[in-house]
């Protein structure tokens, strides 16, 4: 986070000497990224972070390519994911390019086995259904529906769910996520015209310091494998940190629409932004005031982006038969646009409560088998009169 925070006990002076009750010395660990040039964090650990006692070994998490190239506008019927026990084995790629999986997941059991590390990418989790608390090493945040979760590449993480009911759309980056650049000043505070500011996101508020030994089983995702790794002390057992580095929640129920006389490009709706892909909320609105406005998008051609559209709530105003839960992918290259009657039957009207979550990949993203499984073949159709 552009943003500075500390958490737990620290001493005065970074590096220098900072003692455990019994007079040890605390492990310092500096947390950085960008090699030494991005956001970092300073924590301190009651053991030392490096204690591997055993790599017990690897397996594939790739994703299974269905469809490499193609220029096929899709549906997917994301509620179709089937629940499973397990986060990890729950985690279903629907879409992938170089720089970032789609990923539906649908888990009923909170994490207590294991600890889990993303070594090579940033995740964005959206909370479309479920509450609980996420537990990470620099604290922990309590989440529910509506919620952003953004936890940066690194970040030893466990999910509490409160309930077996959850269902997360999550954005799995190789791509540092930031808040985006217009929305900031050159300090880094965010600005007057930003649709959030620095009170709507929320930080890790409590910290849990275990101070164990044993045997402590961390899976560590590092180049489509994860790592089965068995360490010898808590992962949480930090006693205290400060730096610009951690997790942070954003609700999308706390993003401020942008409005205006006639109908607002896609950029007022931008949440966050990589140099891969840009992540918008598309939130309960007054329509545009113009008395001939109309409220529904023009066709549009993205012609060098793949849009992604996760449908959370409300009513779809531009889209027939599209329910919670669906993705559209439109792809690049040809436009798209409201369906038919769409665009008659926004007119006159005053306000949506729509909600929903799109990503807007520059790469073009290859559709896997997962998501065949749950597409509907004839949606690139759905722009034809039932005449034709
Ligand atoms: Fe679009």
């Amino acid at each position: 986070m552009p943003f500075y925070h500390k958490l737990g006990k620290i001493p005065p002076k970074r590096h220098t000497v900072f003692r455990k009750p019994n007079g040890e010395l605390y492990s310092e660990q500096l947390f950085g990224t960008i090699g030494f040039d991005g956001m970092s964090t300073n924590s301190y650990h009651v053991h030392r972070p490096t204690m591997v006692k055993e790599i017990k070994g690897q397996y594939s998490v790739k994703p299974e390519i269905a469809l490499e190239n193609h220029i096929k506008s899709y549906r997917f019927r994301g509620f179709q994911v089937k629940s499973k026990a397990d986060y990890l084995e729950s985690r279903t790629i629907v879409l992938t390019n170089s720089d970032v999986n789609i990923i539906l997941a649908a888990p009923q059991e909170s994490m207590t086995d294991y600890f889990y590390k993303n070594s090579d990418a940033d995740e964005l989790i959206f909370i479309h259904k479920g509450s609980g608390t996420l537990r990470t090493h620099l604290g922990n945040i309590d989440f529910k529906y509506g919620d952003y979760l953004l936890i940066p590449r690194g970040i030893i993480y466990q999910l509490r769910f409160d309930d077996k009911d959850n269902r997360l759309f999550i954005t799995e980056s190789r791509r540092p996520i930031y808040t985006p650049k217009r929305y900031r000043n050159w300090f880094g505070q965010l600005l007057e015209h930003s649709p959030y500011c620095e009170r709507d996101l929320r930080r890790p508020d409590t910290l849990e310091t275990h101070d164990e030994l044993g045997d402590f089983l961390m899976k560590i995702k590092k180049q489509d494998e994860i790592f089965d790794m068995v360490y010898a002390s808590h992962p949480f057992d930090v006693v205290g940190y400060d730096g610009y580095n951690f997790p942070y929640a954003l609700s999308i129920h706390d993003f401020e629409p942008i409005t205006g006389r006639i109908h607002q490009p896609p950029p007022v709706h931008q949440t966050f932004e990589t140099d891969a892909f840009v992540v918008c909320s598309f939130v309960p609105r007054l329509y545009d005031y113009h008395p001939d406005s109309i409220p529904a998008p023009y066709n549009h051609s993205n012609i060098d982006s793949d849009e992604v559209l996760y449908y959370v709530d409300g009513d779809f105003m531009s889209r027939n038969d599209v329910d919670a839960g669906h993705i559209s992918l439109h792809p690049a290259g040809i436009p798209h646009g409201p369906h038919p009657g769409a665009a008659e039957r926004s007119i006159g009207k005053t306000k949506t409560e729509e909600l929903a979550v799109m990503v807007d990949t520059f790469k073009p993203l290859k559709v896997t088998k997962a998501a065949l499984e749950i597409a509907d073949e004839d949606y690139h159709k759905s722009w034809l009169e039932s005449s034709h």
